[in-house]
């Protein structure tokens, strides 16, 4: 289960990753905003990165107009290592070198095409592990 959550600057992008998602047959959670009404990002990001920690969802997948509010937002809770990807490449290694179990994403930044590129990578790329894995416990 895949936790999806905005403000009002990533709805639109929100709901166009959700049909995204259905397409590629990934089951999520849609944590909100339900509207393009303004809004404050750290309440959605939280919402969704709580439903990770508690196991019920796998990961979150947040959007903003940067994806950096919804980030810096997502890193505030223990558990979670948010990372704004607006490429392909991050989105692999931030996977396999840091285990993120929150992607975020800037509607205003990327285009729906790339963004959903980068959903894809990001939530079938496993973890490495390893050496990976020592320093991420050093986050902690
Ligand atoms: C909303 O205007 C905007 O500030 C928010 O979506 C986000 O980009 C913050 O980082």
């Amino acid at each position: 289960m895949i936790a999806i959550a905005s403000d009002h600057a990533g709805y639109e992008l929100k709901e166009k990753l959700k049909k995204h998602l259905e397409e590629k047959g990934f089951e999520y959670r849609d944590f909100g905003t339900y509207s393009a009404e303004s809004c404050d990002y750290p309440v959605f990001a939280k919402k969704a990165c709580s439903a990770v920690i508690s196991g019920e969802c796998e990961k979150a997948v947040l959007v903003c107009g940067t994806g950096i509010g919804v980030s810096m937002a997502a890193n505030k809770i223990k558990g979670i290592r948010a990372a704004v990807c607006s490429d392909t490449y991050s989105a692999k290694y931030t996977r396999l070198h840091n285990n993120a179990n929150a992607l975020c994403m800037g509607a205003r930044v990327i285009g729906e095409g790339l963004a959903a590129e980068i959903t894809d990578i990001f939530l079938t790329t496993p973890f490495e592990g390893g050496k990976h894995q020592r320093r991420i416990d050093m986050f902690e």
